[in-house]
């Protein structure tokens, strides 16, 4: 295959230091990012892959507030626990920066100062919302309602998670400060705009043109859909004190809007690193054959494939992106995952119930990555592909092979025979696999590449099945030797192959395999390990020792599992308990208020539903004075059946009331579950006779 070397600047989305990360940021963007930076390394390549904290924006200092602390301490708090996340789950970043750090001061500073001196931007006083408690503009996250677009009543002021939609404050109907709950009123301020609209030709001809063929269609889509509603001017400064300051006289207490400088930041981090290595940074992002190359989840398209490439644009001497392989969502178990409701699997929680065992889930991750739709993940299905796939299939095989080479041959690779026909077929197979995972991994099809990976995997497996060379190795030693040559080819082929997805077991393999020496590719190197499994005879030549056999993947229990669906259990309820509002204790009632309410004890005797009616059920009550009809909303949570002979407290002295043209002659007492559901108010009456006083 041998391509020439190429640069690249692969970015993955700067994650908010909010909060640590979980599978679904793993899943979406680090563990695809990883696998194609590594990949492209392993062919030689120049690739500089960047990425940083984003630790800027409102949801920094609400999050903090919310913590108790400092914007200050937050981001230092969670910027640690971030970036060991990311070195732990093998995330090979060339390197990790942060944009509190200087140097993405002065960049992002540097590139609006040049937009503002070249006359990019229109300044504007415009009607922006306010908190009046909170003296305080509300934009972005400070502020919520309804999207104009799909709806949803939980949209941002900048965006929509429900339908991707990017808005300005203003768009939102019933906006609601995120802060003290208020009613927004209108205020004045002075903000610089980017005039996306100015853009919109070049879009086309870029995107829906250009590039229609090589993007992915739920990102081409997307965009096409915000391009062909038409593009609005777009503030690119806030009214907020984090952040950076906007570099203009006469703008103090302004910023930088975080979606402003955060993408800046992939610049800041590549000239951090390059100042490091000795490198000049403008290869990587001004050079006109360097292939830039953006990982991020769906609702960041707009901002890398609209925003963040008319910020470049304007300034003039930047290269836009070749591809922004965006990813949809994870969910977990069914549900959308959430930081705030806790509703995730925790990196640096996953390492402490699962040490070691990091490529497990960069595998699970992969084989369910929500490449082209929404995706699950479960904890049945993490165990099932551990237990039958990585243990079952690749880990057996090369314990086989490992095994074998130490009991017959003391570890040496044995020199082959002739080979059979099934002999040359399995290898003629072999040698095609890395061009078939290359080039799934080239479509950014990285679920695609991991399969065949496993595919290899299986025709290791099922070709030792066949050929058992334990049986053989009774009658003719010979043989045996031409087989686990074979074998033994396959097992270094997957060392090799397998190390973009599975980097800790393609390690611990290699060392097994002794071939660590070899495993490094450098730019201009010719031919690299990638290439040789198809051009060589194998990897692993006659005579070469390997070590002895360690367990690449060990067996997960159902214990482990069940542990995993009862702390989400857990997380389950608590959210339930926060979810339930206590209500404050209503205005004092003297005695002879309570006094004045006539309750009894009663016993539903009939029920039937109210015709055109979904929430009544009309009821007939015994209650010891009288059988009477009581018109009750539970028809959502009881069926009528169900009910009958349920022991009831009732008011009997409330007035009556006409509904749906019944009378309702008092009220049945009821209250609700930690679920939400209805339950009978009826402590135990059994036994005690209907219509008896309660007081
Ligand atoms: N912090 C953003 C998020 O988590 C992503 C920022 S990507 C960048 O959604 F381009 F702005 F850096
Ligand atoms: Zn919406």
């Amino acid at each position: 295959m041998n391509t020439t070397t190429q640069r690249y600047t692969i970015t993955a989305a700067l994650p908010y230091t909010n909060g640590p990360i979980h599978i679904g940021h793993l899943a979406g963007v680090y563990v695809p990012a990883d696998i194609y930076a590594r990949f492209l390394r392993m062919q030689g390549n120049d690739v500089a892959f960047v990425c940083g904290s984003d630790e800027h924006g409102v949801a920094i200092p609400m999050k903090a507030k919310k913590e108790g602390i400092s914007p200050q301490q937050l981001i230092d708090k969670y910027h640690a626990i971030i970036k060991q996340s990311f070195v732990d789950f093998g995330v090979s970043f060339d390197n990790y920066s942060r944009t509190s750090a200087k140097i993405h001061q002065e960049t992002a500073s540097g590139i609006f100062s040049k937009l503002y001196k070249d006359g990019k931007f229109i300044e504007e006083t415009t009607q922006q919302l306010y908190d009046a408690e909170a003296d305080q503009f509300l934009a972005d996250r400070f502020v919520t309602g309804t999207c104009p677009k799909c709806g949803n009543e939980e949209a941002y002021g900048d965006q929509c998670e429900s339908c991707g939609s990017s808005l300005n404050a203003t768009d939102l109907i019933n906006p609601k400060s995120a802060i003290s709950g208020a009613v927004p009123t209108m205020k004045e301020t002075r903000h610089w705009f980017l005039p996306l609209d100015q853009y919109e030709d070049w879009l086309k001809e870029w995107i829906l043109v250009g590039h229609k063929k090589d993007w992915k269609v739920n990102v081409y889509g997307q965009v096409k859909s915000w391009i062909d509603e038409g593009l609005k001017p777009r503030a690119v400064t806030r009214d907020l004190d984090w952040g950076i300051p906007v570099p203009v006289e006469g703008a103090e207490g302004k910023v930088l809007y975080v979606w402003f400088d955060a993408p800046i930041g992939y610049i800041s981090s590549t000239k951090e690193w390059a100042e490091r290595e000795g490198k000049n940074w403008e290869d990587y992002w001004k050079a006109k054959d360097t292939k830039l190359v953006h990982f991020i989840g769906k609702d960041n398209i707009v901002f890398h494939c609209i925003i963040f490439p008319i910020i470049l644009k304007a300034e003039g001497s930047y290269i836009l992106p070749e591809n922004v392989p965006a990813n949809e969502f994870l969910n977990l178990e069914g549900k959308k995952l959430s930081t705030s409701k806790n509703w995730a699997v925790w990196l640096h929680e996953y390492l402490e119930d699962f040490p070691g065992q990091q490529d497990v889930l960069r595998y699970v991750l992969t084989a369910n990555a929500p490449e082209t739709k929404d995706n699950d993940f479960t904890w049945k299905d993490f165990q099932a592909r551990n237990n039958n796939e990585l243990v079952a299939v690749f880990g057996n095989f090369i314990n086989r092979v490992v095994v074998l080479t130490d009991k017959y041959y003391e570890g040496e690779v044995p020199s082959p025979g002739v080979y059979s026909e099934v002999d040359e077929q399995t290898l003629a197979t072999l040698r095609a696999y890395p061009a078939v995972i290359a080039s799934s991994i080239q479509k950014y099809r990285f679920r695609e590449a991991q399969g065949e990976l496993m595919n290899l995997a299986r025709l290791g497996n099922k070709y030792l099945a066949d050929e058992e060379p334990w049986k053989v190795i009774k009658t003719d030693e010979e043989r045996v030797k031409t087989v686990m040559y074979v074998a033994l080819q396959i097992a270094s082929a997957l060392a090799t192959l397998s190390e973009p997805f599975l980097p800790f077991t393609s390690a611990k393999l290699k060392k097994i395999l002794n071939m660590e020496q070899e495993s490094v590719a450098s730019p201009g190197k010719e031919a690299t390990l990638w290439d040789e499994i198809s051009t060589k005879e194998g990897l692993l030549l006659s005579g070469h020792k390997i070590g002895k056999a360690e367990l690449l993947f060990s067996k997960i229990e159902d214990e482990q599992i069940q542990e995993q669906l009862e702390k989400l259990e857990v997380t389950k309820a608590a959210n339930e308990a926060e979810n339930k509002r206590m209500e404050p204790q209503k205005e004092t009632a003297t005695f002879e208020d309570f006094s004045k309410m006539d309750l009894r004890t009663g016993t539903i005797v009939e029920a039937t539903k109210m015709p055109k009616a979904n929430k009544l059920l009309v009821l007939k009550i015994d209650t010891g004075l009288d059988i009477r009809t009581i018109v009750s909303g539970i028809a959502e949570s009881f069926k009528p059946e169900e009910i009958i002979g349920k022991k009831v407290t009732v008011l009997v002295n409330l007035a009556p009331r006409k509904l749906r043209g019944v009378e309702s002659q008092g009220m049945i007492l009821m209250t609700e579950d930690a679920q939400g559901k209805l339950v009978f108010l009826n402590p135990d009456t059994n036994g005690v006779e209907n219509g008896t006083v309660i007081s």
